[in-house]
């Protein structure tokens, strides 16, 4: 997710422009037109029933109820387009929170799910199994080489999150460690908005209001590669930032049940993105201290970063060669993508002697935590057809290829000297505007005028950003490019020497 910017226009017919689709066809792209950004919606539109009806999440509600935006009232969605009830239609740039991998509709997906509804659509995990979470859990334990496995169901990223400090925390005390009853995460670190995830999610907007309510883990410097000295690299800053961690852990080891991290991208503090030698250094010292290392990768697993774990990058390896077992983290979290974006399942990996703890005749040493739809037959099959995807077209070296496609179409952005700290990872496109042109409000204008252009786009701050579905051709990279730029055009000012000139 993202920070909160006013959500959406009004759905009314706009104008038409012409632009390619994803298989390369020239098609009609429909356009808001400009009179709508401030007409309120009709009171019998979705939108406006949604604003009575529903309570939309990461939203302000403003006492003037007109100053509220309408939500953008979606109708369909078909491969990386979103299609308004207006039929105008949205290319999903941040593919609907970071969720959709393979687009909307996505017919291997539909079908897997349209079979496995006619056989078993849930069934309790507690004291029962079923096909789907079994070979799931299977198979993402290969993809560790068997490193993890253990796979714990849940629904949402926050709920992962709350089972990892929890099992961390009951495993030193299972352990003879009780002490061990603190948590680490990084500066501007985002984890989920429950009440235990908040604890380890450092962005004041979501964290300051339940601050009573939480207990605070402790911050240590993000390796943020923007963070660098003339003259530093990105691995300095990286030096710079275990360097805070060992001293905090040099201190406190004894208590600190465990350090959680967003491997290489931290998504929510404006797609901050570091160097892998932090990850590999935190291992080392999670070691060195006996201090769990909780890898999130709600936001960055499922090939955002280039491979299918961001994880795999903490090392330098040969081409086939295997991450060795010891440089896995002790639990990888994972949510979003894994369903393909179709419905809400994440899940908890662990290392096996994580699980031995829990073995035990007393009752108080077992891990009693669940959800109702804990391992949901209908979410696993939408996670293995997901997989079966990724394996059939080859998708993490064909997504080498639209990296390359983006970065290309983003070039003139690139040299845009409104823009700073031009960065990319793998399928996650991010810069920053320079505060001094971008102005006040600058998400919330920048959202809407890329909706004129045919883009869903949501900036974080003075953050652009772009992490697409994997269905996009270099015709259509090359679009959206030119859209963005056209965005920027109409929201930024002119840099502050062409604005002296004039
Ligand atoms: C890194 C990370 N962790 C946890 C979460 C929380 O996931 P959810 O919104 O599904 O609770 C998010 C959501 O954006 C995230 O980016």
């Amino acid at each position: 997710m993202s920070l909160p910017i006013p959500s959406c226009l009004p759905a009314r017919p706009g104008l038409v422009r012409r632009g390619a689709g994803v298989d390369g066809q020239q098609r009609r792209l429909p356009l808001a037109h400009p009179e709508h950004l401030s007409s309120p919606a009709a009171d019998g539109s979705l939108a406006a029933r949604s604003q009575r009806a529903v309570w939309h999440p990461c939203t302000r509600l403003r006492p003037d109820a007109g100053a509220n935006e309408p939500p953008l009232a979606i109708a369909r969605g078909e491969g990386p387009w979103l299609i308004d009830t207006d039929g105008r239609r949205y290319f999903d740039a941040i593919s609907s929170w970071w969720v959709n991998l393979f687009g909307h509709a996505n017919p291997v997906i539909n079908a897997a799910l349209a079979d496995q509804m006619q056989t078993l659509e849930h069934v309790m995990l507690a004291g029962c199994t079923h096909a789907p979470a079994v070979e799931l859990a299977e198979r993402l334990s290969a993809l560790t080489g068997g490193a993890l496995g253990n796979t714990f169901y849940a629904s949402d990223g926050a709920s992962a999150v709350e089972i990892a400090l929890k099992m961390s925390f009951h495993y030193w005390h299972n352990t003879g460690l009780p002490a061990k009853r603190e948590f680490v995460c990084l500066r501007h670190s985002y984890h989920g908005e429950t009440v235990g995830a908040l604890a380890v999610t450092d962005v004041a907007i979501f964290r300051d209001a339940y601050a009573p309510l939480t207990r605070r883990a402790h911050v240590v410097m993000s390796p943020d590669a923007r963070q660098a000295n003339p003259g530093e690299s990105a691995a300095d800053v990286a030096t710079r930032a275990l360097a805070d961690l060992e001293a905090l852990l040099r201190e406190r080891a004894g208590q600190i049940a465990a350090l959680i991290v967003e491997p290489l991208v931290q998504g929510a503090a404006g797609m901050a993105m570091y160097d892998p030698s932090y990850l590999e250094g935190a291992r080392a010292l999670c070691d060195r201290y006996r201090v769990h290392l909780i890898a999130d990768e709600i936001a960055v697993g499922c090939g955002r970063t280039g491979t299918f774990f961001a994880w795999e990058q903490a090392r330098e390896r040969q081409e086939g060669e295997a991450l060795p077992a010891h440089a896995w983290p002790d639990f990888l979290c994972l949510s979003k993508g894994i369903s393909g974006g179709y419905l809400p399942l994440s899940l908890v990996l662990s290392r096996p002697e994580i699980q031995r703890a829990f073995v035990a005749d007393d009752i108080a040493r077992s891990f009693l935590h669940s959800h109702s739809y804990t391992g949901n037959p209908l979410a696993c099959r939408a996670a293995l057809a997901t997989l079966d995807l990724f394996d059939s077209e080859d998708v993490l070296a064909r997504n080498r290829e639209r990296a390359r496609w983006l970065a290309d179409a983003m070039a003139p952005l690139a040299a845009d000297p409104r823009l700073v700290n031009v960065r990319q990872r793998g399928m996650i496109w991010a810069a920053d505007v320079d505060p001094e042109v971008a102005g006040a409000d600058f998400a919330s204008r920048f959202h809407l005028a890329a909706r004129e252009q045919g883009v869903l786009a949501r900036p974080i701050g003075h953050t652009i950003y772009l992490m697409p579905p994997y269905v996009f051709d270099q015709t259509l990279a090359e679009w959206l490019g030119e859209q963005l730029l056209a965005t920027l055009h109409a929201v930024a000012g002119p840099m502050p020497e062409v604005r002296h000139a004039a």
